[in-house]
């Protein structure tokens, strides 16, 4: 299949790009190549590409920036609008990558893909924006809502590469406690969405690695799988944290509509974290600590 891929050299982008090569034609476009903002350019790569699959992960993804800022509709939605629009014109078919953040994270259990939408931030209502564009102009689509990805070594900008810097800095860090969330690994997320689209089994789906967690918990995880437990993680409430956006206080997931209808199983959290950080610290320059 000939797949066009956006916000190919971010943290998902650049995994899905390895895995979707094996198999496909791939196109990898980030924002020097075409700015999803700028509708010419999208139509100029849409027509010479002339793609069969769009997988549309470009974002301005940095929750606490996206806060009451118009900005983040014009990329998230706007260009989901323009992107949404060319593939009308070329008969794509379509994938986009949304987030559990939509459902605002007051439920106490791991959200299904028929719980009611109520995003409590602004980058969470861009994203939700962009669903419901694909959702009333395509018929052949497919919405993943993720969550807590991690992945990508350098790409990386989220909470495991922050805590791996930061215990290379410190003896003690703080970590919060009273939110949860399901992490998902992007090796497991691309091989989960290259399955997807050779399918026509259209529709909204969760893909998240099993299991739910505290950031506590994944923090002390990711100390025990690269070898520095010697670091003290303390469990703190996330009102020691100030951040411009409101979290969720519950961003779990579950995958079952995904594995039960056969397309993918994800493994555990930890199996997942433990491959990544033992890849990273042997390869991308994370040597355990003194
Ligand atoms: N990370 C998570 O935990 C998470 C969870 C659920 C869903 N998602 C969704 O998954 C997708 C991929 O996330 P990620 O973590 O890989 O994000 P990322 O690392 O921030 O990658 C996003 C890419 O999009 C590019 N981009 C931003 N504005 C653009 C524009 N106007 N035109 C073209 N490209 C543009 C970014 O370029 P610059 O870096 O140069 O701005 C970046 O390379 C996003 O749609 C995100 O909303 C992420």
């Amino acid at each position: 299949m000939r797949v066009l891929v956006t916000g190919s050299q971010g943290m998902l982008g650049t995994g899905l790009l390895k895995v979707l090569a094996r198999e496909n034609e791939v196109l990898g476009v980030d924002k020097n190549e075409m700015d999803i903002t700028d509708y010419a350019q999208v139509l100029k790569t849409f027509s010479s590409f002339n793609p069969e699959v769009v997988c549309h992960l470009a974002a301005m993804t940095d929750v606490d920036q996206s806060q009451n800022n118009p900005e983040v509709f014009r990329v998230n939605a706007g260009g989901t609008a323009n992107l949404v629009t060319a593939a009308k014109k070329t008969g794509s078919r379509f994938l986009y990558v949304s987030t559990l953040a939509v459902f605002g994270g007051t439920q106490k259990t791991p959200y299904r893909e028929t719980d009611p939408c109520f995003p409590n931030n602004t980058y969470a209502e861009s994203k939700w924006l962009g669903e419901r564009i694909i959702q009333s102009c395509l018929s052949e689509y497919f919405i993943i809502r993720s969550g807590w990805i991690f992945g990508g070594g350098p790409a990386d900008k989220k909470f495991v590469r922050k805590i791996l810097d930061l215990s290379k800095k410190t003896d003690s860090i703080q970590a919060v406690t009273d939110k949860t969330g399901s992490l998902t690994y992007t090796v497991d997320l691309s091989a989960a969405i290259s399955a997807l689209i050779k399918t026509r089994a259209y529709g909204t789906y969760h893909a998240v690695n099993q299991g739910v967690s505290t950031r506590y918990e994944i923090t002390k995880k990711i100390l025990e799988f690269a070898g520095t437990p010697s670091v003290r993680v303390v469990p703190v409430t996330s009102d020691a944290f100030i951040l411009p956006a409101p979290r969720p206080d519950n961003e779990s997931g579950s995958s079952e509509k995904l594995s039960q209808s056969g397309i993918y199983t994800f493994r555990r959290w930890e199996d997942a974290l433990k491959e990544y950080i033992q890849e990273i610290t042997g390869t991308d320059g994370y040597a355990k600590k003194k």
